[in-house]
């Protein structure tokens, strides 16, 4: 039965068929909510029911305790059961642009470390994707399934999408690219999707948090920026088991030496005795040379403990909620 929702403190409504999630309702009916894995691992699209009944088909990973408690909910996973009144911070994103459904080749592969790879996706003659820096596309299975990266080049560079994606072992597509995938090889894609994205209209200071292919949107938001000439300082800091997993380190390298404006700071949580950076965790790297974050942009991508811990200490010093923009992932999504 279809049920009406209504979104505070906005006042938009949309509707919700028993068959889809509040998230994907309101997708299709123009509303931009937040959201990430789409798969209630991540917690991006966490808000508040504040009227109405909601079921999940499966346990809400992102959900703890205390979440549930306080009627948080996550609407990439609930179930309208009745009429809803949400809380729920909407994104403004460019109306403009279109999400398409597209048949493309794969035009290059590269091994950039043993479980990381390089992937150029052709779009067909005359067609290209218009995004937003730091976005994704899905990759559309056989079996009606989909898997999400990043987009890792800048929208001005379109002839090619380029992902990186990072192998698990008993993952459903990513051993393919690995073990089979060959060049020419037909795919499906969706996109683009996310509200991690590049906000324009900011004039903080910009931090970029990447941890491990994490890098990939933050690669393409760096790679627009320089070619929009932004004279903002940008810190970015990417973290890593080891120096063989910094995958793109001379490029970042290159960005820094190039660009007055730029530094990088590479991590290595598991760093051995040759290594001379920084080591530990990505976030207390941060928190160690940075004591007010409170006129900072901070753009996160990564695994969802990071971004929780990020997210948790930055805003203890001082940033603010809506200057913390994040795409959290879990590699073990692929399974
Ligand atoms: S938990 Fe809902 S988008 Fe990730």
């Amino acid at each position: 039965m279809r049920q009406r929702v209504e979104i505070k403190p906005s006042g938009h409504q949309f509707y919700v068929e028993s068959n889809e999630t509040v998230l994907d309702a309101a997708l299709r009916q123009g509303i931009n909510m937040r959201y990430g894995c789409r798969s209630g691992a991540c917690g991006a699209c966490k808000g508040k029911l504040l009227e109405g009944d909601i079921h999940y088909e499966n346990d809400p990973i992102a959900l703890t305790d205390k979440d549930q408690a306080d009627n948080l909910v996550l609407f990439c996973a609930a179930h309208a059961d009745s009429e809803l009144v949400i809380e729920m911070e909407e994104v403004k994103l460019d109306s403009a642009i279109e999400i398409k459904t597209l048949p493309c080749r794969v035009h290059d592969m590269k091994l950039l470390t043993d479980d990381v790879m390089q992937l150029f996706i052709k779009l067909p003659a005359a067609e290209r994707l218009q995004f937003l820096s730091g976005q994704y596309i899905d990759i559309l299975l056989e079996d009606g399934r989909h898997r999400s990266f990043s987009i890792a080049n800048a929208p001005h560079n379109d002839e090619f999408l380029e992902l990186h994606i990072r192998l698990v072992d008993d993952g459903l597509f990513t051993p393919k690219v690995f073990k089979t995938m060959q060049n020419k090889d037909l795919l499906r894609i969706e996109g683009p999707h996310g509200s991690f994205f590049f906000h324009e209209e900011s004039t903080k200071d910009i931090l970029l948090l990447a941890g491990g292919t994490g890098f990939a949107p933050i690669k393409g938001i760096v790679e627009h920026l320089v070619s929009e000439k932004v004279t903002r300082p940008i810190a970015i800091y990417w973290g890593v088991r080891t120096e063989a997993d910094l995958y793109m380190n001379e490029l970042a390298q290159s960005w820094a030496a190039e660009h007055d404006n730029i530094t990088f700071i590479p991590v290595l949580s598991d760093a051995d005795s040759n290594w001379s950076g920084r080591s530990g965790y990505v976030h207390e790297a941060v928190l160690a040379d940075f004591e007010d974050l409170s006129e900072l942009d901070v753009y996160s991508c990564g695994p969802p403990a990071m971004i929780q811990a990020a997210e948790k200490t930055f805003q203890e010093k001082g940033l603010k909620k809506n200057q913390f923009f994040y795409d959290s992932f879990d590699y073990a999504s692929d399974q």
